[in-house]
């Protein structure tokens, strides 16, 4: 038996206006104590509800991430949100590389290097996101791609940062489609990645949570869960309800 950490991370995406964040929020630290201790959840808001968010869930234990980070450290970057402002608020996690990222917004592993040693830098654990498009697992590519995203980005860490490592699989035809891979892929695919983590990293690999992604909820989180290699899930419009959140919080 490993002692791996099982996690139930929401991704809120670009959703939630500041108050129902906060509201959000509340919902899920009033029924975290119905949610196992040995299950860290992990809540991920808009960056502009971060601070407010925080505020809320002091003394919850239910933890903060934001869902981007800048590749460069300061300055003269419109827009841009740097890993030591998320850090100084108090997050302690970043989802990094999340396929609407790679899609809409053309991050590569370039960019997911530079993000990843910004994370590093200000202890933010990553939540390294992989995972194959629809036309990839059709032509029965999706370990290839997988492999790459891990070789490509978590190669590059050292020991130390990979023991700080969380990996998420989200396969993009199940990202919002009410399509979620079958418990079998997802252990399939999941034990890969395990394997391929221990190509470089040996048996710290057995310490790394994986997550599973893709329209996991309620009905079928505790089948997924219940696989050997799915140390838990980040969710997405599920995690938009307190109750559905927590009820996946309690399907381990
Ligand atoms: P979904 O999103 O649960 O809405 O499919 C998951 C994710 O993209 O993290």
């Amino acid at each position: 038996m490993t002692m791996r950490k099982k996690i139930v991370a929401g991704n809120w995406k670009m959703n939630t206006l500041p108050a129902e964040g906060v509201e959000l929020a509340k919902g899920v630290a009033a029924g975290r104590k119905d949610v196992c201790d040995c299950v860290t959840l992990i809540v991920c808001p808009p960056f502009t509800h971060l601070s407010s968010v925080i505020e809320a869930l002091k003394g919850s234990n239910v933890e903060v991430g934001a869902q981007d980070c800048a590749t460069e450290t300061k300055g003269a970057y419109t827009g841009e949100v740097a890993a030591q402002m998320i850090a100084a608020l108090g997050c302690k996690y970043v989802i990094l590389g999340h396929s609407e990222r790679r899609q809409y917004y053309g991050e590569t592993s370039a960019t997911l290097n530079k993000k990843m040693a910004e994370a590093y830098a200000n202890n933010l654990t990553p939540i390294y996101c992989v995972g194959e498009n629809l036309d990839e697992r059709e032509a029965e590519r999706h370990f290839d791609v997988v492999k790459a995203q891990i070789e490509e980005v978590v190669f590059n860490l050292t020991e130390e940062q990979f023991r700080n490592l969380v990996i998420a699989y989200e396969p993009v035809w199940a990202i919002g489609t009410g399509k979620t891979a079958t418990a079998e892929q997802a252990q399939e695919i999941h034990a890969y990645i395990r394997e391929v983590l221990r190509s470089k990293f040996g048996a710290a690999a057995e310490e790394c949570p994986i997550l599973y992604g893709g329209s996991c909820k309620p009905s079928n989180a505790g089948e997924i869960f219940a696989k050997a290699d799915v140390d838990g899930g980040l969710i997405g419009g599920a995690a938009l309800k307190a109750e559905d959140f927590l009820a996946i919080g309690k399907a381990f």
